[in-house]
């Protein structure tokens, strides 16, 4: 049985005192909340206060991206090595990093590697963009970004795969439960095949893209959807733990 999981993707937003309270509004509930993972993915800013925050709490923090190398001349840049002393996720090939900001396939997959040697989980994000799913390309797409994200990576239960198709960021367009179950079920495949089955079926793959407390049930309900990775609604402490909240009940029901 995997444990559902539920990461929040801050993105840049909040400044260190705002991350610190909006923590502090949903700490107690989400920290009693039992049976879900929970994961906080704030700023980078914001990680050395915020994981003395969660410290004896049951929540779980990551970052959202880093650089490959460990350490050296890489001005700006944050290193899986820093980063393995502060969190336990990190999230990597967001979708806004491979289209604003250039990252490649490869680029991704060398930081998939760099975390994993670092003790760091990925969650590994794929999905195809608006014209891809209307040309009836998501398969090949998420076959693609999975594969190339995986080369040469020793098989990892605790690997986390977030399915996040490009038009339903921040749309307010999620994908229907079906939509999402379908490409969730293709990805868990194409692990199976490149890895080995059994490892593909202990590995949390979520659905990303405009997820809510008010359509949360519609993805967690099916069985193949192990979670959520959420953008907006993570910021709204209300929202956040409804979404775990309603989790946990699901999944129990499920049980
Ligand atoms: P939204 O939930 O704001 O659509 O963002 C999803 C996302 O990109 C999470 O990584």
């Amino acid at each position: 049985m995997r444990i559902p999981m539920i990461a929040g993707n801050w993105k840049m937003n909040t400044t260190a005192t705002e991350a610190e309270r909006l923590v502090l509004e949903m700490l107690e509930r989400l920290d009693r909340i039992e049976g879900v993972e929970k994961v906080l993915c704030p700023p980078f800013v914001s990680l050395v206060a915020i994981s003395m925050m969660l410290q004896n709490s049951s929540i779980q923090l990551g970052a959202q991206n880093m650089y490959f190398e460990a350490k050296g001349a890489y001005t700006g840049e944050i290193s899986p090595l820093m980063l393995s002393e502060l969190c336990e996720f990190v999230i990597l090939g967001h979708s806004e990093r491979r289209w604003y900001f250039g990252e490649t396939d490869e680029i991704v997959n060398k930081k998939v590697g760099a975390a994993l040697t670092n003790k760091l989980k990925p969650i590994l994000c794929v999905g195809e963009r608006l014209e891809e799913n209307e040309a009836g390309k998501t398969d090949e797409v998420v076959n693609r970004q999975v594969r190339a994200g995986l080369k040469d990576i020793e098989p990892v239960r605790e690997f986390v795969i977030a399915y996040e198709p490009v038009w339903a960021i921040g749309t307010g367009k999620a994908a229907s439960g079906k939509q999402a179950a379908v490409t969730i079920e293709f990805i868990r495949d194409v692990v199976g095949k490149l890895w080995n089955r059994s490892t593909a079926q202990d590995l949390r793959i979520l659905y990303g893209g405009s997820v809510t407390s008010a359509n949360i049930v519609e993805f967690l309900s099916r069985p193949e959807i192990d979670g959520a990775l959420v953008g907006g609604a993570s910021l709204k402490a209300e929202e956040f733990v409804g979404i775990v909240e309603k989790t946990a009940e699901i999944k129990k029901r499920a049980k």
